[in-house]
C-alpha cells in the first residue's frame, strides 16, 4: 500500500521538484536581469532584443554545426524569431538613447540610413534562411551572421572594458 502509494506521488514530486528549479531560475534570471546597469527602459528593451536574436541564431549555428540535432521546426520557429527581430532593430534604436553601459556608438544616429539599410539587410538575410534541411541552413547562415556583423563592426562597441575614455 505504501508503496503503490509513494509511486503514485513520484511524478508529482518529480514535477514539483522541476517546478522549483524553474521557479528558482525565474527568480535568479530577474535578479540577473534587475543587475543589468542600464538607465532607462529602452536600451534595455533594446539589448533584450539583440539577445533574443542571438539565441536564436546560436540554435541555427549550433544546428549547422553538429553541435544540436537538426529540427526542421525548431529551425523554422528560429529563422521567424529573426525576422521580427531584425525588422524591430529600427524602431528600437529610433530614439537617441544614450547611458554609461550601452555598446551602441553614437555614431549610429548621426548615419541612420546606413544603421537602416544594414538593419534592413540583415532581415533580408533572415527571410532568406532555408531551414529546410542541415545543409541548405549551412548554405543561407552565412549571410546572417554578416548581417549582424556588418552592423556590429560599424556601430557596436566590442566591449566597454576596453574603450578609453
Ligand atoms: C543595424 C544594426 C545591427 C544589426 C543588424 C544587429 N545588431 Fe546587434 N547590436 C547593435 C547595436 C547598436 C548594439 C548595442 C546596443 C546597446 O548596447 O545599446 C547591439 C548589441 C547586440 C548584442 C548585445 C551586446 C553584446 O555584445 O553583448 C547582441 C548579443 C547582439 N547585438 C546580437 C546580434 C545578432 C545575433 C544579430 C544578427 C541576427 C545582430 N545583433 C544584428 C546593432 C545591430
Amino acid at each position: 500500500m505504501l508503496k503503490h502509494l509513494s509511486a503514485a506521488h513520484a511524478p508529482f514530486t518529480r514535477f514539483f521538484g522541476y517546478g522549483i528549479v524553474f521557479g528558482l531560475s525565474l527568480v535568479l534570471g530577474s535578479v540577473l536581469m534587475a543587475k543589468v546597469p542600464y538607465e532607462n527602459e529602452q536600451i534595455e528593451a533594446r539589448v533584450a532584443l539583440m539577445n533574443t536574436q542571438k539565441t536564436a541564431l546560436s540554435v541555427l549555428t549550433d544546428m549547422a554545426s553538429g553541435r544540436r540535432a537538426f529540427n526542421k521546426r525548431h529551425a523554422r520557429d528560429a529563422k521567424n524569431t529573426l525576422i521580427e527581430t531584425t525588422k524591430g532593430i529600427k524602431p528600437h534604436f529610433k530614439h537617441i538613447e544614450m547611458d554609461a553601459h550601452t555598446l551602441a556608438r553614437p555614431n549610429l544616429w548621426t548615419n541612420w540610413e546606413d544603421f537602416e539599410l544594414r538593419a534592413k539587410n540583415a532581415q533580408r538575410a533572415a527571410k532568406r534562411l532555408n531551414p529546410r534541411s542541415a545543409d541548405t541552413l549551412r548554405q543561407s547562415l552565412p549571410a546572417m551572421i554578416k548581417g549582424c556583423h556588418s552592423c556590429h563592426e560599424r556601430y557596436k562597441l566590442q566591449d566597454r572594458e576596453f574603450t578609453t575614455h
